[in-house]
């Protein structure tokens, strides 16, 4: 296997480069052809890696891609997940290189992508080729690559319900998180949920003279900073009532465990080139960005921001509001406790509108399973070491679909790092998380196959 790697290196990464050229931007509707190109182009690696009814699935949304190799139904089944679309790569201006001409730079690979997520899936693919040319695939494998993970997969859960039978596996793999560092390789055993809204305060039914009115009416956007404000107290709790009457508290001996994972605080706060730390009393940074829960502002609008000054007071102001959730809360629970919370602080003289985009249920993957400990050694095989295991910050709210749906758990065997800058200009993906990555894969397989006899 390694040796099928080493003869087809410059290959691999020839192919991800193309994958890398088409703008799959599934948020922007001008990307559509191109998300489609996107889907195509997978649909025909799959097919050439030698798996079997690689196709095109259409929904309301973008194409789901989907192929499938069984060797023997005896054997267990792996289904991969992984998504060919991308964050939008604005702003442009601040990428060393365009984002969508993949270029090589210290050893990674630059464009919007690269790492999320498709440098992530595609290692699945060229894996699965290893596997298939040198007669070593042991179980069955089925390929689900989506198109609409950045935008919530909308049209994920009604595909996932319409073609159960065609996905029944016994585990899904994802490569789409982080690990620790290249010298710490760990595997993330949750993902945090998520709520997201949008938020509108109106004032005065036009903008008015700020000079004439300033003093006398409300200023939306006055409303809204103070508004917003009061999300937080002084402990960094948030004052939503309720909203942590569902949060699952670790025990002590969980939290030691989760601390033992290797934290520089000095070298994460240079890396951001801040000067110090923030969030809730009593919780690590890890914690605060993993088993906590959160409230963030987004985005926030309104009023006069072209050159110079212009006096006025606005009519309206707006900001997006994301929620990160953990176990047991629910993105329904929390968006309307956040609702009623956020229209029963208005002042009087202002009315307000809360408008709920995608969610998505917090996950848990248990460690004492087959599953995990197939992706451990797997881990121990190429990097000679055991990996951490690390709760995550980000979301997949398709991981929680698959186990209600399908009653299957999810493996989070991601190789990239934080630092990667996912969604921001200048992401990038280590050539050495690239190829350490197809080497990993085909000994998950081997052991599960083992440990699964
Ligand atoms: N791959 C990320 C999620 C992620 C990143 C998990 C790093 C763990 C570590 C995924 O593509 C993503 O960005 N998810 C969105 C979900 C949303 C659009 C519903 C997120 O977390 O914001
Ligand atoms: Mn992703
Ligand atoms: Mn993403």
């Amino acid at each position: 296997m390694t040796t099928y790697l080493e003869a087809n290196k410059q290959r691999f990464l020839d192919e991800l480069f193309d994958l890398l050229r088409i703008p799959s931007v599934s948020a922007d509707s001008k990307f559509k052809g191109d998300v489609r190109r996107a889907a195509e182009f997978v649909r025909d690696k799959l097919t050439a890696a030698g798996l079997d009814k690689a196709q095109l699935y259409d929904t309301p949304g973008h194409p789901v891609v989907y192929a499938e190799k069984i060797v023997d139904p005896a054997r267990p089944t792996v289904l991969v997940y992984g998504h060919y679309d991308v964050q939008p790569a604005d702003p442009y201006e601040l990428w060393n290189t365009p984002p969508f001409e993949p270029t090589i730079r210290n050893e990674r690979i630059y464009a919007r992508g690269a790492c999320d997520d498709k440098g992530q899936f595609y290692m699945h693919i060229k894996a699965i080729e290893a596997m298939l040319a040198t007669d070593g695939l042991p179980c069955n494998v089925k390929v689900m690559i989506e198109g609409e993970e950045e935008v919530g997969s909308d049209h994920l859960g009604t595909f996932v319900v319409e073609h159960r039978d065609m996905l029944q596996a016994d585990v899904i793999l994802i490569s789409d998180t982080s690990i620790i560092s290249n010298e710490t390789p760990s595997l993330e055993t949750g993902l945090r949920g998520l709520s997201y809204v949008e938020v509108q305060v109106t004032g005065a039914n036009r903008d008015l003279h700020s000079g004439v009115y300033g003093g006398g009416v409300a200023n939306p956007i006055n409303v809204l900073c103070e508004m917003i404000a009061s999300l937080h107290d002084e402990q960094g709790r948030i004052t939503i009532p309720g909203f942590y009457d569902n949060v699952t508290e670790l025990s002590d001996e969980e939290r030691a465990e989760l601390a033992k994972a290797p934290f520089d605080l000095e070298e994460y706060k240079r890396d951001l080139a801040i000067n110090d730390v923030m969030g809730e009393t009593g919780y690590s940074t890890n914690e605060r960005t993993s088993i906590r829960p959160t409230l963030d502002v987004n985005g926030i609008w309104g009023g006069y921001i072209g050159e110079g000054a212009k006096t006025v007071l606005p009519s309206v102001a707006s900001a997006k509001i994301s929620m990160r959730l953990v176990p047991d809360q629910t993105p329904e629970e929390i968006t309307e406790r956040f609702t009623k919370h956020f229209v029963s602080i208005a002042p009087a003289g202002v009315t307000v509108q809360v408008k709920p985009h995608h969610g998505g249920m917090p996950y848990v993957t248990p460690v004492d399973s087959v599953e995990f400990e197939a992706a451990s050694k797997a881990f121990e095989d190429a990097w000679g070491k055991k990996p951490v295991p690390t709760r995550g910050g980000g979301s997949i709210p398709i991981t929680a679909l698959f186990e209600k749906e399908l009653g299957v758990k999810s493996i989070l065997m991601g190789f990239g790092l934080d630092s990667d800058a996912l969604h921001s200009p200048n992401e990038s993906y280590g050539l050495f998380n690239f190829y350490k990555g197809i080497e990993t894969i085909p000994y998950f397989y081997k052991h599960y196959a083992a440990l699964k006899q």
